[in-house]
């Protein structure tokens, strides 16, 4: 495919610790385009690999939740690292917000105080929501390990909660010699399993996908870890 990844021709339109999000580089008004930002940029532990698996972990959850979690569309990791997503409506209230946040290069905890008075209106909306609590809920009985801060969330123009997090990370390097999974494979076939024909192919094959990667991921972290052992000895 194609890609123009000139972002100084598209308009900004959210921003959080992690991503700088775009008015869909297509200008599709259905898609928006996710840029990874700061120290991710440059982190060999967020190559393509792990992309991979975030775009394909992200498929499956948007099957298992799709009016919360919305569709991706692709992850690519070179010349930038991006997510291209199902654009939703957002609220006033979370617009309001997420202006705040985009005035302070999508730094939460530099808001002042009339700032945080509306972050925690905004943080207790969506926690009095008994949907938040069963959406957080659900996710962790499926193994998966995801920012539940309540900024990440919003209503739909028909009143549905959403998750406007771009792109699940499917498991973490931090520790250098093996991958740690942010999912559960069997949870997650379990849940996909009692899906329908269509969904349940998809989402399994999307799973097979998954755990390849990691597998690999695990495997490429663990001969690296022997090799500089040998190299100090
Ligand atoms: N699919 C989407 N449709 C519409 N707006 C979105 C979508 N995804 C993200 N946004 C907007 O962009 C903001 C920042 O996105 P996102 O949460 O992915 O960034 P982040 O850097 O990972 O955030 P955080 O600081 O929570 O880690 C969201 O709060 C939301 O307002
Ligand atoms: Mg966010």
């Amino acid at each position: 495919m194609q890609e123009d990844f000139n972002l100084d021709r598209v308009v900004k339109i959210g921003e959080g610790r992690h991503k700088e999000i775009f008015k869909d580089l297509h200008k599709s008004d259905d898609r928006v385009t996710a840029v990874l930002k700061g120290e991710y940029v440059e982190s060999e532990k967020i190559g393509s690999r792990r992309m991979k698996g975030s775009f394909y972990l992200t498929k499956i959850l948007h099957i298992l939740f799709p009016m919360v979690i919305p569709d991706i569309h692709l992850a690519a990791s070179q010349p930038k690292k991006l997510f291209i997503v199902e654009k939703k409506q957002r609220s006033k209230e979370h617009l309001e917000m997420q202006k705040m946040a985009m005035r302070h290069g999508g730094d939460y905890d530099r808001f002042n105080d009339a700032e945080n008075d509306k972050y925690y209106r905004y943080d207790a909306l969506i926690l009095d929501d008994p949907r938040y609590k069963r959406f957080c809920l659900e996710l962790k009985s499926l193994g998966i390990n995801f920012d539940e801060s309540r900024h990440n969330f919003d209503y739909d123009k028909e009143g549905n909660l959403v998750y406007l997090e771009t792109g699940f990370d499917p498991w973490d390097s931090s520790v250098d010699d093996f991958a740690i999974s942010k999912f559960d494979a069997n949870k997650l076939r379990t849940a996909l399993e009692k899906l329908n024909d269509d969904k349940k192919e998809r989402g399994l094959t999307y799973l097979q996908h998954l755990e390849t990667l990691f597998m690999e991921e695990d495997k490429e972290l663990q001969e690296k870890a022997v090799l500089e052992k040998q190299n100090k000895s």
